[in-house]
């Protein structure tokens, strides 16, 4: 026998559904911390993408050193808190799918369409999110244009829903239940479960809490000297043209002298050691101590001042990340060094030898590893 799905009016749906938790009070918290999440995830995740792709007129400052660590950590790790959240909203307010007629007039049809975006656009959000940081990349579509994307049309969704149920948020959280109904425990119990993922997941940028990061997918202090490696240089393709005695860092564009430098050229120049963080796009984190030549030195020696736009060239013959700008915040800061070592030894091969880029407050995707070219534009 076939079962019909329940046709009911909207009076009749709070009957059907006898949960407690099936209520607007319940789904009015749970919306007000999803905006919250939701907001914060858009802004870190817009910080992230203009620090990679910086319009003209604009270039991040480097300072303070650990800002992108923080904001791309908050994204990541704030993201994953919010999932519990979204599963449990999804829950509160599912029974208003069964209200019959579902659609009561042009507005509302809007309305219920406008829904639908928002959930569609916070579950692909969340889910590619996972995917992508699990590095299981199952989506035939490249993630960060389509994550970049939907992040407008969720926000978009979102403020309008907001705006929408603003009067029923206001009534329902401003005035105090008759009775809890154990509408608290619940609430407390799906913040519960969010701090439980942020407790086992934020090692894997703060790295106090690192023993207990059993479920983020990268944990410091693993890979060759005590640092995580994204892309090795065997995935890169270089390990070849990296080791070749024959190597030659380049300063080259426009500059007023040329430079050919050996490592043993580069070893000679004064030494600084500074200790920096490699901040993850996919939102880990870990500091190491880097010593190389500062790449402002490198760059006088050139014959270069001012406010030139530099750009870092790698050994890979091609990919997304076989060169990046270096903006003279960066390249002027005394702490942006061309490495040649870490932690107190020769930097490895899957940390970019013979020389890679290290500077503050930028996306390890932009720290350039096995560097063959140093042109000024
Ligand atoms: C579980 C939740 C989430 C995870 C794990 C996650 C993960 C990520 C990752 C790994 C990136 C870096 C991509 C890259 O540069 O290669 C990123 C970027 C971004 N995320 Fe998320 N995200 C989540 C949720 C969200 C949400 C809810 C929004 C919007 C409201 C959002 C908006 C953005 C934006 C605008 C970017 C920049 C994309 C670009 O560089 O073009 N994310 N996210």
């Amino acid at each position: 026998m076939v079962r019909r799905t329940p046709r009911l009016k909207p009076d009749e749906v709070a009957g059907r559904f006898t949960s407690r938790w099936h209520d607007e009070r319940v789904a009015s918290w749970l919306g007000m911390a999803l905006g919250i999440a939701f907001l914060t995830a858009f802004v870190t995740g817009l910080i992230s993408h203009f620090m990679q792709h910086p319009p003209d007129w604009a270039q991040w400052p480097s300072r303070p050193v650990g800002l992108y660590r923080l904001t791309q950590g908050l994204h990541v790790i704030g993201g994953l808190a919010t999932i519990p959240l979204l599963a449990a909203k999804l829950w509160t307010v599912y029974p208003k799918l069964f209200q019959w007629p579902p659609l009561r007039s042009a507005g509302h049809a809007v309305e219920r369409g406008l829904v639908f975006v928002l959930v569609g656009a916070s579950l692909f959000q969340l889910v590619t999110g996972l995917l992508n940081i699990s590095y299981w990349y199952a989506f035939p579509f490249f993630f960060t244009t389509a994550h970049y994307w939907t992040s407008y049309i969720l926000i978009g969704a979102l403020l309008i829903h907001a705006a929408n149920e603003w009067a029923k948020v206001r009534r329902t959280v401003m005035t105090r239940p008759e009775d809890g109904l154990g509408r608290r425990g619940f609430l407390l119990g799906v913040a519960g479960v969010s701090g439980v993922v942020v407790l086992t997941t934020v090692g894997e940028t703060f790295t106090p809490l690192a023993r207990l990061a059993v479920l983020a997918p990268r944990r410091p202090g693993r890979g060759p000297q005590g640092l995580l490696v994204n892309r090795s240089a065997l995935a890169a393709g270089v390990t070849g043209p990296a080791r070749d005695p024959r190597w030659r860092l380049r300063v080259t564009g426009r500059v007023e002298r040329e430079l050919s430098l050996s490592l043993d050229d580069l070893r000679a120049l004064p030494r600084r050691s500074v200790r920096l963080p490699i901040a993850c796009v996919e939102g880990w984190s870990a500091e190491g101590t880097w010593d190389g030549v500062r790449l402002r030195d490198v760059l006088r020696l050139a014959g270069v001042d001012g406010d030139a736009r530099v750009r870092v060239e790698s050994l890979q013959g091609g990919g997304a990340f076989r060169s990046s700008h270096v903006d003279p915040p960066h390249w002027r800061d005394p702490l942006t060094l061309l490495a040649l070592g870490l932690n107190g030894e020769p930097l490895h091969l899957d940390h970019g030898y013979p020389c890679r880029l290290i500077a503050p407050n930028r996306p390890g995707v932009m720290q350039t590893k096995w560097i063959g070219a140093v042109v000024v534009e």
